[in-house]
């Protein structure tokens, strides 16, 4: 694998209006998107506004399919395997929901599990009397996979899992996971919604039944898109908890049939400017090649946590062997917000992380609050040092 050159650097920063004007580490939250993701969205609108929005899908019809071809490739899926959605909330939600719990039924989960999640699971244990068990990681961050296999019971009906966290810089073993569930027969989900153009993934190596993904995060699409994959011999197994005419096309007067496909979990009506402009953004990513991507981000997040412990007064919270582009840290004597709204007037983008995103991980280390400095490849060295530099005058 050949490493990103800054060269390629400078070519790909060219081609990203917004990193001429700030300097972006909220690529958590919602990356720069490159110009062309932007052109095709707005290039779409302007001809629906001429031709009409049915002609336009008509004209647009195989672009808009392709973008389910470059959604398999990127997770090395099959096409009828995609449903595209809104975001990874819907995503997760449409599958979770779709699972017929009893009483009594098993879940296990991480400490790391997303707030969305999380609220799923409480909402199950409230409604159906499900049990959730939920598996801490130990004292250096690390998932402990001994302890997921002696909590599988024959009552456990789903592992379901965050690969990476929302608040914190570790990662979860979601291939080690994806053994254990296929070893136990037991249904395996997967959020992505970090991953997804940060880092590859592969769902035939993850060993999952289902993945929830969204695009505006390291994908680097339009906000708004996302997307759900849903192996193809599971996808009988669930309820859909919507249905028109484009998820269940055959129809009588007393019965319907859905689709043979994941595309059973999406409606017929969708912003398909948006749908162009995500089948963008993923070819953008698979022509740097995700591999490379990844390479990249670990070595920026690498600077920048070694820069960050070597400041007084700013304490990073980052733990476990391996470690992504999500960087967390706090700031003796001040808070998260002021440190985020200080650095924003110095045109640096930052986030903050709040305990509820990933709960269990946030109480377990008395944390309320953090403050999330997520790297992407378009991001430089140079631009480390400016935040580093522009937090020493913060931190005195
Ligand atoms: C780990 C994780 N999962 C899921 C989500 C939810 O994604 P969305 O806002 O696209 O629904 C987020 C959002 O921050 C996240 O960080």
């Amino acid at each position: 694998m050949k490493i990103i050159t800054e060269q390629e650097i400078q070519q790909l920063r060219a081609e990203t209006k917004g990193t001429a004007q700030r300097i972006h580490f909220n690529n958590a939250g919602s990356s720069l998107p490159p110009d062309v993701v932007v052109d095709t969205v707005i290039d779409y609108l302007q001809e629906e506004a001429i031709l009409g929005g049915y002609e336009t899908e008509f004209k647009y019809k195989d672009q808009l399919e392709y973008t389910y071809n470059l959604i398999a490739k990127l997770i090395n899926s099959g096409k009828d395997e995609i449903a595209l959605v809104e975001n990874a909330s819907i995503a997760w939600g449409l599958v979770f929901h779709g699972i017929d719990f009893n009483e009594g039924d098993e879940i296990i989960t991480t400490e790391m599990e997303y707030v969305t999640n999380l609220i799923g699971f409480i909402n199950m244990r409230k409604t159906h009397g499900v049990i959730l068990h939920i598996i801490p990681n130990d004292e250096q961050g690390n998932f402990m996979l001994s302890a997921l296999e002696a909590a599988i019971s024959p009552k456990t009906k789903l592992i379901a899992v965050t690969h990476i966290p929302s608040t914190a810089g570790g990662m979860i073993p979601i291939v080690e996971i994806g053994k254990i569930a296929r070893k136990h027969r037991i249904l395996y989900l997967v959020d992505a919604c970090q991953t997804a153009g940060q880092a590859p993934i592969d769902v035939e190596a993850i060993g999952c039944d289902m993945l929830a993904v969204t695009g505006r995060k390291y994908l680097r699409a339009p906000r708004g898109t996302g997307f759900l994959y849903v192996r193809k011999n599971m996808q009988d197994k669930f309820k859909l908890l919507f249905m028109d005419g484009f998820s269940t096309p055959t129809i009588s007067q007393t019965d319907y049939k859905v689709r043979p496909d994941a595309r059973r979990f999406e409606l017929y009506e969708k912003n398909r400017a948006i749908t162009l402009g995500l089948g963008k953004a993923v070819e953008y990513a698979l022509n740097i090649g995700v591999d490379r991507i990844w390479q990249r981000v670990q070595f920026l997040a690498d600077a920048l946590r070694q820069q960050l412990t070597a400041i007084d007064g700013i304490t990073v919270h980052d733990m476990g062997d391996e470690k992504c582009g999500i960087v967390t840290f706090s700031v003796s004597g001040i808070d998260s917000p002021a440190v985020k709204a200080r650095l924003f007037e110095q045109n640096i983008n930052v986030s903050v992380g709040l305990a509820k995103s990933t709960l269990i991980y946030m109480d377990k280390h008395h944390l309320t609050s953090i403050v999330r400095a997520s790297v992407h490849y378009y991001n430089t060295k140079e631009e480390i040092e400016t935040l580093c530099n522009a937090l020493i005058t913060i931190v005195c």
